[in-house]
């Protein structure tokens, strides 16, 4: 009788710990990608209105993968959050990062574009176009709700793009 009390509280107290341990690590993967982009704007050149104007000189500065920028058709995006579920590996990504990658993306550097699901992806990462001044504070909430998208994206399909019908 005792046996099986202490073996059910064990039990109880490993679970308990599990379930405390997966919360946790959720939680930091989240707030990791969040940390990320916050990150990544601090590097930016703000103002005191906290205006960052999209210009070459800027965008060169987000250039590794932990602050990737991609200038694709005049449009700059930040690819920070998604890099490292790139279906590709992110190593195809980051030598654009920072830079113009308009026939890296339509191509995929294999003469084949990418699907309209990808195109959704990067519309989501959309921050402004080239030379345009954005407001920091509204460039941070629009990648908070893009985080959130992609993770409602991932929670669909997992990504498993190869699997789609285009
Ligand atoms: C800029 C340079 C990029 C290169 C060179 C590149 C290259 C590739 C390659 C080689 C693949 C794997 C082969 C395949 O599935 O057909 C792939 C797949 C994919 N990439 Fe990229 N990629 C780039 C940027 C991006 C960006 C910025 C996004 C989204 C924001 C993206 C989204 C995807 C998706 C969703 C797939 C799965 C297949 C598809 O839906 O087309 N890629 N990419």
């Amino acid at each position: 009788m005792i046996k099986k009390l202490v073996a059910s509280a064990l039990f109880i107290f490993w679970a308990i710990v599990a379930a405390l341990m997966t919360a946790g690590l959720i939680f930091y993967d989240k707030n990791n990608q969040l940390n990320l982009n916050r990150q990544s704007l601090n590097n930016s050149n703000t103002s005191t209105l906290g205006l960052v104007s999209l210009t070459l000189a800027e965008i060169v500065k987000h250039n590794s993968q932990g602050d990737c920028w991609l200038l694709i058709d005049n449009r700059v995006y930040d690819v920070t959050a998604f890099i490292s579920r790139h279906p590709g590996g992110s190593t195809a990504i980051t030598p654009y990062c920072g830079g113009e990658a308009s026939q890296a993306f339509q191509t995929k550097n294999q003469n084949t574009p990418h699907s309209q699901q990808a195109l959704n992806i990067l519309n989501n990462l959309f921050i402004g176009n080239l030379n345009q001044e954005i407001n920091i504070s509204s460039a941070i909430q629009n990648i908070n709700n893009n985080l959130i998208n992609l993770n409602n994206l991932s929670a669909d399909d997992d990504f498993d793009f190869e699997n789609e019908d285009d």
